[in-house]
């Protein structure tokens, strides 16, 4: 046993005010667990939505948050080395300076892959393969339109559709976007407000809603789907009926939780390979705007609901 920082939660509310610093006692690991010091973890939108208590998957109050992260093994055990880095798994609370794991649900980092980059991987880079592969097949060329195009998921996906062949449309709600996306390889790129070209798209990607998910879905080709797995408008989707009975828009949602606890092991494993190698070798990086202490949590979080940031928001947990 002993006692280690983490940023605990003991009620739902404003994220600057409910997130609290503490020293909690971690115990000895149990059978088949693994101590794990962890490096860094991201604050994502999913994680405001934790604190204020409206996202369906949140810790028991009092509770640690934060759903992803990268740690490194303390003490060898269960196969893992000591020094070994590993991603975090789903409800590890990656807030805190260190924890135990259950080996089984931990997942070796290869040293080619930078921490910043391993602690974002579990969860957006995720998303945006498993969106670009499970609902359309795309051929070579085939276009996909997104909203929220600057987005940590949104920038993935312009850079998995160049790497792999495809187009990307994204729209922005900011003028000084436009350039910066085509430098990672966005194929078109138009502010969130006019009527978007019709260019045979089979795939749109919905993080925004309200009328900006009925745009992406009226530039679809007939039969073509629209994915909805963000709401950062906070605006319910409004799905004209013609699009419905004349154009065969199918609409679907996407979680990236329900994959993972679908997905068999050997799924799992293939896309985090995928994953090291496309971000391990520079095809996918995430830029990171700024790094707190796990001290500075009120700061950090306040940082993180910020519109117009130019990447994301991470907590260095073990100093
Ligand atoms: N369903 C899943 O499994 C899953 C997985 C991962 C992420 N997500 C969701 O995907 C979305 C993006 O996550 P992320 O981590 O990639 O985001 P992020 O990097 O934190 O970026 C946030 C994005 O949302 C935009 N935005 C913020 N407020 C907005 C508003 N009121 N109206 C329109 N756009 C707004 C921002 O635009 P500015 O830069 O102009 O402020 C930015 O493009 C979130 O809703 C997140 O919860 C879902």
């Amino acid at each position: 046993m002993k006692n280690v920082s983490a940023i605990v939660i003991s009620e739902h509310g404003e994220p600057a005010t409910v997130a609290k610093l503490c020293d909690i006692e971690l115990p000895d690991p149990a059978e088949g667990e693994v101590r794990v010091r962890v490096l860094l973890a991201p604050i994502n939108p999913a994680d405001i939505n934790v604190l204020e208590g409206k996202y369906p998957i949140r810790p028991e109050l009092p509770g640690v948050p934060g759903v992803e992260g990268v740690g490194v093994v303390e003490e060898s055990a269960h196969g893992f080395e000591k020094g070994t880095r590993v991603l975090l798994p789903h409800r590890f609370g990656t807030w805190r300076a260190a924890g135990n794991a259950k080996a089984a649900e931990l997942v070796a980092v290869p040293a080619h892959v930078p921490d910043e980059q391993a602690a974002m991987l579990r969860i957006n880079p995720a998303t945006a393969l498993c969106m670009l592969r499970e609902f359309v097949k795309l051929g070579p060329g085939d276009w996909v339109f997104q909203n929220a195009g600057n987005s940590a998921v949104g920038r993935c996906v312009v850079q998995m559709c160049r790497h792999y062949g495809w187009k990307s449309l994204s729209v922005v709600r900011r003028e000084e976007l436009l350039g910066e996306l085509g430098d990672i390889g966005a194929d078109a790129v138009l502010l969130d407000s006019t009527e978007l070209p019709r260019l045979g798209a089979k795939l749109a990607l919905n993080a925004v809603g309200g009328d900006s998910a009925t745009r992406l879905a009226a530039a679809l080709a007939n039969g073509g789907t629209i994915v909805t797995y963000g709401a950062m408008a906070r605006q319910p989707l409004r799905i004209p009926n013609g699009q419905l009975i004349f154009n065969d828009i199918a609409w679907r949602g996407f979680w990236v939780s329900r994959w993972y606890q679908n997905a068999i092991p050997e799924a799992r494993a293939a896309m985090f390979a995928e994953l090291f190698r496309l971000v391990g070798s520079g095809v996918v990086a995430t830029p990171v705007e700024a790094i707190y202490p796990l001290a500075e949590i009120a700061r950090a979080l306040e940082h993180a609901a910020k519109s117009g940031r130019a990447g994301k928001v991470l907590l260095r947990c073990a100093e």
